[in-house]
């Protein structure tokens, strides 16, 4: 700010310098949102960092076992890769710690954020139903959480710490995905357009119940390739290795329709502000041309068995007992089955912090987080 300073001006800017330094020094009192906006984070596998330790559900729905965690932790922390995922990042690039998962026990504070994210969630409770935290209950923590920070700062500190907070979705594979590795009978019921629909309908009403609490800046993926993954690509039948095709045709169903439920909440909600990034555009480019990103392998995943390692039997604690581990993590784009590595996330977290305007819109999250 510049403080102008003529002869006849400078008693006044005197007194101005006074009282600026007073707020300055108030304000120092208080939590500060130049020093950090928090990062609250909903969804999947994709940014669960060890929720599903701490549920009552089976190993097909946690990492807290060798060799995940390898490569970075050093230990099975619960993430579904070799190290970090897409949130930590991003809570690196906002200079945060990394944020908790909300679960943990002894996880109290909140003033940096907190994480609600559960491996084989969806938006709709019937996605792999009784086994994760569902969206709505994802929702009914963080009610919590800003109940306990509304006692902790006071009502307007908290107020002011939810609305710069920053809100991370990955929200819908599992919508998709249910329907083939868990229990089609709901699934079966709809049209694809309606099902769609139904899964946007759902995760709306999440995002107007967030909004509601005083959140205002969201941060999206577009759905990535599902059918593309070696654990989808051996669901079809007569499996020969090619992307399943109904699959993927519901991530287009979905990534067409997301932009408009995105701008129906955007005209209902004032000052509702996003950033979308282009996962399903990442995602393919890295699979399709592997090596001009530094990966030898995109279609095997380093740990698992069968064919593509598309068997889900990473670590060797779930259904199927045999599993492969590859010897250099960092030639793959794959970690286990459904999961990328390390190495991919942060090429892609990358691309959602600073991205252009080719693959963030209508801005990338480092704006978002400016705001
Ligand atoms: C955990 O879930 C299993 C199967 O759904 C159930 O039989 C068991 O009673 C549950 N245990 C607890 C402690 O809730
Ligand atoms: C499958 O889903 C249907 C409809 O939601 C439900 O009635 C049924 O109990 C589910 N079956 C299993 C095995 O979970
Ligand atoms: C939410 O999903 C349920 C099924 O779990 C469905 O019956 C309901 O209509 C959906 N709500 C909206 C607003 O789409």
């Amino acid at each position: 700010m510049a403080i102008p300073v003529s002869s006849s001006g400078t008693f006044l800017s005197a007194v101005f310098l006074i009282l600026l330094n007073t707020a300055i020094l108030g304000a120092a009192h208080f939590w500060s949102p130049e020093k950090h906006a928090a990062l609250f984070v909903f969804g999947d596998s994709l940014y669960d960092p060890g929720n599903n330790n701490y549920i009552n559900t089976t190993t097909e729905y946690q990492a807290n076992f060798w060799p995940y965690g390898e490569t970075f932790f050093r230990f099975p922390i619960g993430r579904f890769s070799d190290g970090r995922l897409i949130p930590d990042f991003i809570s690196e690039y906002a200079k945060l710690p990394l944020i908790p998962p909300y679960l943990k026990p002894g996880v109290r504070n909140y003033e940096y954020g907190v994480n609600f994210a559960s491996g084989g969630a969806g938006a709709l409770v019937q996605s792999h139903q009784g086994f994760v935290v569902d969206l709505e209950t994802q929702l009914n923590y963080f009610k919590k959480v800003e109940r306990k920070l509304r006692r902790k700062l006071g009502v307007g500190e908290a107020k002011e710490l939810i609305s710069s907070a920053v809100y991370l979705f990955s929200v819908g594979g599992n919508d998709y995905l249910s329907p083939f590795t868990f229990n089609s009978s709901f699934y079966d019921k709809y049209s694809k357009k309606e099902y769609v629909g139904m899964v946007l309908g759902n995760f709306t009403q999440v995002l107007e119940g967030i909004y509601k609490i005083g959140a205002r800046k969201f941060g999206f993926l577009s759905l990535l390739p599902l059918g593309c993954l070696p654990g989808t690509k051996i669901l079809q039948p007569g499996n020969t290795g090619a992307c399943f095709k109904e699959v993927n045709l519901l991530m287009k169903l979905h990534n067409r329709a997301f932009p408009k439920a995105l701008q129906a909440i955007q005209s209902q909600l004032k000052g509702f502000t996003y950033s979308k990034y282009g996962f399903y555009t990442s995602f393919s480019e890295r699979l399709e041309n592997p090596s001009k990103y530094g990966f030898k392998e995109a279609n095997v995943g380093c740990c698992g068995t069968g064919l593509n390692r598309g068997v889900y039997s990473c670590g060797g604690k779930r259904a199927v007992k045999e599993f492969e581990l590859c010897d250099d993590v960092s030639e793959y784009f794959f970690f286990d089955s459904f999961h990328p590595t390390e190495k991919a996330y942060r090429q892609l977290a990358k691309l959602m912090w600073s991205g252009n305007s080719d693959i963030t819109e209508p801005f990338n999250l480092k704006t978002l987080f400016e705001l």
